[in-house]
């Protein structure tokens, strides 16, 4: 009932010597995210959230996803960074892989689009031409209620929304997931009537996948919301402990912080299944915008394996030794499409033949493993024993563990993220924005050199 770790493939980069010597600063980082007196500006609220969450905004959660499923061919998902990558990352990991494109009777629930998370033009142009004539619902969703591309996006789909329905019959299919009492967007909830979740104070924008935030677009997907919380609980309770030897996400951290040590300044989060996908991006965010800063930090990449052995596998095999890799191991699937025996064996595949795609693709990740390991990429291996709700839980709270500790390690606070400001400063003062009138002259004598 539990994802396991194993970074045998990263020794000799990593002895149980490094893992002893690392020991004390794990507990010293282990006390401050276990301690009892957290407030807001500690940011803790992720690391009790799986027991301690609110059953009575759980269950309106549960109330809202029916009524979307019941009245919705359609619902579009809006919000940017950590208020949509979770719920991408669940929906796209746990569904069809078609899921849109399937029949309504096949899909379990309505289609479910992402926007607000760029600002594309023809992207949302064509979103509109996809759900025209399909009932639509929208829950739009930003933490500080501010963040200007899903705010753009809403004034938008709000619009279509309204000319669809009128301004009343709108408001009920509009759901806005925010802060409980600042922002723009809760400003405009309590205008409109619009149902609303809260964000917790206590938990930032990318530790909230196990919030309503992420929550109501899986449920709306038909997924078990209850069976992820259980996941995530588990996932609680074994990574509470504070000894590294009996706790895989502290040595997830102290593995990573050992290679980073040893200039294996990338780190690559590697899948055998295109699923999970949206798992990488996720991460991606989690972990950069909470180590990357005062100069410090793994840069995270990431690739889908074995397509992308066809395209950077040269370079990770014999190119520049900077990197390592985490793989996402799925143990077991269940499908079974396998390889038939034919007569005149042309393509040379009979000795395949009886062998499953799941076998073949097992073969394709250890033979990589070996192959990398060799060529001095140390390999770590998280193995997950299938895709479902119950373990993208645990996923999701192991990695949000393993990241405080890492950025506790790496001496940065991995709940900020100041380096995010500055394009949008100067995007806001080339906008013309009111309040960024010294940047836009600094930035206008600039384009005029
Ligand atoms: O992790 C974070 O805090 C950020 O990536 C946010 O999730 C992202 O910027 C979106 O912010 P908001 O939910 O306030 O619109």
């Amino acid at each position: 009932n539990k994802i396991t770790f194993d970074y045998s493939n990263a020794v000799p980069f990593i002895n149980e010597k490094d893992m002893i010597n690392i020991e004390a600063s794990i507990h010293k980082a282990h006390e401050h995210l276990h301690k009892r007196d957290k407030n807001a500006s500690d940011a803790l609220g992720w690391v009790d959230l799986p027991e301690q969450y609110d059953r009575t905004e759980f269950k309106r959660i549960e109330k809202a996803a029916e009524k979307i499923r019941s009245d919705s061919d359609v619902l579009i998902v809006i919000g940017v960074g950590g208020s949509y990558l979770g719920s991408k990352a669940a929906i796209d990991s746990l569904s069809h892989t078609f899921r849109n494109q399937l029949k309504p009777e096949k899909r379990n629930g309505p289609e479910i689009y992402f926007a607000g998370h760029h600002f594309s033009q023809s992207y949302l142009k064509d979103l509109i031409d996809v759900i025209q004539d399909k009932e639509v619902s929208i829950n739009v969703i930003s933490k500080s209620g501010t963040t200007t591309e899903p705010a753009i996006a809403f004034r938008l789909l709000r619009d279509y929304l309204e000319k669809k329905y009128g301004r009343e019959e709108a408001a009920h299919r509009i759901y806005a997931t925010t802060d409980k009492e600042k922002g723009a967007l809760k400003h405009m909830a309590s205008l409109h009537g619009y149902e609303t979740f809260t964000v917790p104070d206590d938990v930032g924008g990318r530790y909230s996948v196990l919030t309503a935030v992420g929550l109501l677009p899986i449920a709306a997907a038909g997924l078990d919301i209850k069976r992820m919380m259980e996941g995530a609980q588990e996932a609680k309770k074994q990574l509470s402990e504070k000894s590294i030897s009996k706790n895989d996400a502290y040595q997830y951290a102290a593995c990573r912080y050992l290679l980073y040590k040893q200039h294996k300044v990338m780190e690559m989060l590697v899948n055998y299944e295109p699923k999970l996908h949206y798992v990488s991006e996720w991460w991606k965010q989690l972990f950069a915008e909470s180590e990357g800063k005062d100069g410090k930090g793994l840069f995270p990449v990431s690739a889908g394996f074995s397509t992308d052995l066809h395209s950077i596998g040269q370079y990770i095999q014999e190119g520049h030794r900077h990197m390592f890799e985490t793989v996402l191991h799925i143990e077991s699937n269940t499908e079974n499409i396998t390889v038939r025996e034919t007569e005149d064996n042309s393509d040379g595949l009979n000795y395949l033949s009886g062998k499953s795609l799941h076998d073949i693709n097992q073969k394709a990740f250890i033979g990589a493993l070996y192959a990398h390991t060799d060529g001095e990429v140390p390999n770590l291996v998280l193995s997950i024993p299938k895709l479902n709700e119950y373990y993208f839980g645990y996923l999701v709270y192991f990695f949000e563990k393993a990241c405080a500790m890492s950025g506790s390690l790496l001496g940065v606070n991995p709940f900020n993220q100041p380096g995010v400001e500055a394009y949008k400063k100067n995007m806001f003062a080339l906008l013309g924005k009111p309040g960024y009138e010294k940047e836009a002259e600094i930035l206008l004598r600039r384009t005029k050199k």
